[in-house]
């Protein structure tokens, strides 16, 4: 599999398990405080007749908080939001109709080559979704779309803020977790001794077993290298979520076998692979203040167009840049 098929994989598949954001630790529904004020601030000159594009969209977070927010009063604009994953957000299905069809999701599409008519688009808004482009591809398509006049909107991801900062610590984990000798590893070991647990004669050989003792006394002791881990580091989520998801798996071994429990292992396994990639790749595109200007020059070379950027706090912790045209 080629690394862009990997990333949209791995995006694909966290979509597909319905949350609305890649944020679900840090907020409950949808962005809110100063990111949710950022927004709420772009919304208020729309008044309907708009055409807004939201890039690299996801389950859709902007799209659905301009539905919350100008929707009941008749100023939702006509929102094209496109992604290079396999999105289709479950919400979009409750809508009312005439709310419905004025919000197109485009899978499968991505910033650098986008499926639009030049100019015509009024307003641009990406939500940590511009930066995991090509960038200059990327922005060039977001001139090209732009009609004149029309403006940008966007929260970045920021080299030093908390999401940034949890996502490589989050990489460390998983690979301390997928490493040779680690927790999986020994998790897979004693699965067939586990499977034996099934009968009273596969019990009784499992008690003589030394090997079957020695394998045990691995995993507790991978278990509890865990427990003393996760007081160590900001993403013990991860550690905890595996410990529960292996314990449970090695619960049930003697009641769904060894091959099963074996390919519930592999499925862990994958998922945390994915979330390895989610994760490396949003500390891979986080702008330091130097790559958010040369965005601000490429923005500059549409007449007219002037950078505000600032910085995003939410409960006193750095979450990112903002950035819009005037
Ligand atoms: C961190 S998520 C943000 C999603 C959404 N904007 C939000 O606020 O929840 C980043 C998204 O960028 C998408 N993406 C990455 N590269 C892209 C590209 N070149 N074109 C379009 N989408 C892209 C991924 O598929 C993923 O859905």
């Amino acid at each position: 599999m080629s690394d862009q098929q990997q990333r949209r994989d791995s995006w694909s598949r966290y979509w597909a398990g319905g949350a609305l954001h890649s944020c679900a630790t840090s907020f409950d529904g949808n962005y809110d405080d100063a990111i949710g004020e950022f927004w709420r601030a772009v919304c208020a000159p729309l008044r309907g007749g708009e055409r807004v594009l939201d890039v690299a969209t996801g389950n859709g977070a902007l799209p659905r908080m301009l539905v919350d927010l100008l929707g009941a009063d008749g100023r939702l604009p006509g929102v094209d939001a496109v992604d290079i994953a396999d999105i289709a957000p479950p919400w979009l299905g409750q809508l009312a109709p005439e709310l419905a069809q004025r919000v197109r999701f485009h899978p499968r599409v991505a910033v650098e080559s986008l499926p639009f008519a030049d100019a015509c688009f009024d307003l641009v808004i990406s939500q940590y979704g511009l930066e995991y482009s090509e960038l200059d591809r990327g922005v060039a398509e977001l001139l090209r779309v732009m009609r004149p006049g029309a403006n940008v909107a966007l929260v970045l991801h920021h080299v030093d803020s908390l999401p940034v900062r949890l996502g490589r610590a989050e990489v460390l984990e998983i690979d301390w977790l997928q490493q040779t000798g680690g927790l999986l590893q020994r998790a897979k070991r004693l699965i067939p001794y586990m499977a034996r647990l099934a009968t009273p004669a596969g019990a009784a050989s499992v008690q003589r077993d030394p090997e079957a003792a020695k394998a045990r006394s691995q995993y507790n002791e991978a278990m509890r290298e865990l427990q003393q881990r996760a007081g160590t580091t900001d993403a013990s989520d991860i550690l905890f979520e595996t410990q529960a998801a292996v314990g449970e798996l090695m619960q049930s071994v003697a009641a769904v076998g060894a091959a099963a429990a074996q390919a519930r292992l592999d499925g862990i396994r994958e998922g945390l692979q994915l979330a390895r990639l989610r994760q490396a790749e949003l500390a891979a595109h986080a702008l330091d203040a130097d790559a958010v200007a040369r965005l601000c020059r490429r923005f500059a070379e549409r007449d007219g167009l002037a950078c505000v950027v600032g910085e995003l706090r939410v409960r006193d912790q750095l979450f990112g840049w903002s950035l819009r045209t005037t």
